[in-house]
């Protein structure tokens, strides 16, 4: 796992359409429960398919941290030992800034009726309690408690339960199923997720000798067992990552296959992509987006799996500000996913937000800006928009974006796209061939 010079500012020159292949890694949203939940057992576990970015970077620092011995084979493959766990109390600065953090706790909780971790940070995408993590653990017969921003959950012996979810939630399901894989019975999760990764995580403790049925439905059956042990997994392609190479080929009107993915996890992305007039190709690991010049209007709800994600919102807000005729997209998961609404505008974009949906009138094109990237997937959103501005964009904050995409400049550069990334934007201007804003 690599680390790199903190260069947090992309230069991008707009007007070329994105055009060729693109491989999509490892799930980071599986990604990051599998490899807490990897602790669970003392023998060494090991994980294919990690994508190298900051989120799956910072969680196995904050595991380090405690005694756990992770060795990297390569940059996406590790072996993890969990059987040196010194303490049970997770502190380090980085790991506020990940909302995953929270696993930690139904991994240490679920092996050892013992965790402390700081309250989970994440992007700033909405109020993102936590409540249903508490009602999962307290149900398993933990006492859970927040005290000076640590999260602590503690039980003499956890005990199976029948938990109903009050909103379909991804974290609480992984976070129950965590901490009821060895709890003694026979666990029930009502109204559960059904993302892939949601399924990914309870494949992979499956595979680690737990006895989890139903995931990917909205009824998860947990028989709990003494013990875990060793297994090896890959990590299920990110879904989100596809998408967002889907939509660059609609946002710059170019033509992208997109390769190592599993298109059934796609559908609702692909409908949209069909919907605003891009044809979609599926083969067995790949789908091809090609555009045809227009984007059509059309009007999006985010919903859970397998509704259209919450995290493909800022991208079809991107096409949509480039659609010809008004579309509007309702946010129904988050209460603040339209931050790049006000960036985008900047950029010539009519978008109006009302409560959690945005009207968004299309415009003939967009212009290069200033602007910075709000969270992950708005960051990312915003970084297509200036693919297809006419003019350079410069954008700030480009962390965000590494939080969650590998390579992703390099990505787009390889797709035709003029991107650099840098830490000195003047010198760099000054420099390059890139027209001034
Ligand atoms: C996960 O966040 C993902 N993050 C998010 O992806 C994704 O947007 C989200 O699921 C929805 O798919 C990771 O997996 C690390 P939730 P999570 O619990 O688990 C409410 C990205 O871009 N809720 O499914 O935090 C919550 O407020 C990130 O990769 C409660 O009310 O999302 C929200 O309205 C951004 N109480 C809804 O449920 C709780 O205890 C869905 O949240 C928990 C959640």
């Amino acid at each position: 796992m690599s680390s790199r010079a903190e260069k947090d500012h992309y230069i991008i020159n707009g007007g070329n359409p994105l055009s060729g292949e693109v491989v999509i890694g490892g799930a980071k949203n599986a990604a990051l429960a599998i490899i807490a939940a990897s602790i669970m057992t003392d023998e060494t576990v090991t994980i294919e398919n990690i994508p190298d970015v900051r989120d799956t970077n910072v969680m196995m620092e904050a595991m380090e941290g405690i005694g756990v011995k992770i060795k990297r084979v390569d940059r996406h493959t590790i072996e993890v030992n969990g059987s040196c766990v010194e303490n049970v109390n997770i502190d380090t600065e980085n790991i506020r800034k990940i909302r995953a953090s929270y696993y930690l706790l139904g991994a240490l909780l679920g092996k050892y009726c013992h965790a402390e971790v700081p309250l989970p940070g994440g992007c700033d995408i909405g109020s993102r309690p936590i409540d249903q993590h508490v009602k999962g653990f307290k149900a398993l017969g933990a006492k859970v408690t927040i005290e000076r921003g640590i999260m602590k959950a503690t039980a003499e012996k956890l005990n199976a339960a029948h938990i109903y979810m009050d909103v379909v939630t991804v974290g609480a399901t992984i976070n129950v199923m965590l901490a009821a894989v060895m709890a003694e019975g026979r666990t029930i999760i009502e109204n559960a997720a059904k993302e892939p990764h949601v399924v990914d995580v309870a494949n992979f403790l499956n595979s680690m000798g737990a006895n989890i049925k139903g995931a990917g439905t909205d009824v998860i059956r947990i028989r709990g067992v003494s013990r875990l042990h060793a297994c090896t997994y890959s990590v299920i392609p990110d879904q989100i990552e596809a998408g967002t190479f889907m939509f660059a080929a609609a946002i710059t009107r170019g033509d992208i296959l997109v390769k190592n993915v599993i298109p059934k996890h796609l559908e609702s992305i692909s409908a949209k992509l069909e919907e605003i007039g891009c044809d979609v190709e599926e083969f067995d690991d790949a789908v091809r987006v090609t555009a045809n010049g227009i984007i059509e209007a059309t009007h999006i709800k985010t919903l859970p799996y397998p509704g259209y994600p919450t995290d493909m919102q800022p991208q079809a807000g991107v096409a949509l500000a480039l659609a010809k005729g008004v579309s509007t997209i309702t946010e129904s998961i988050f209460e603040n996913r339209f931050r790049y609404v006000d960036e985008l505008t900047r950029m010539g974009a009519h978008i109006r937000v009302e409560g959690n949906t945005a009207i968004i009138d299309g415009t003939d094109g967009l212009t290069g800006a200033h602007i910075s990237a709000p969270d992950l997937r708005a960051g990312a959103a915003l970084a297509l928009a200036a693919l297809a501005a006419d003019g350079t964009t410069i954008i700030d904050d480009v962390r965000f974006i590494e939080r969650g995409y590998e390579d992703f400049d390099q990505k787009i550069r390889d797709l035709g796209g003029d991107i650099i990334k840098t830490d000195d934007v003047k010198q760099e201007i000054k420099r390059s061939k890139f027209r001034v804003v």
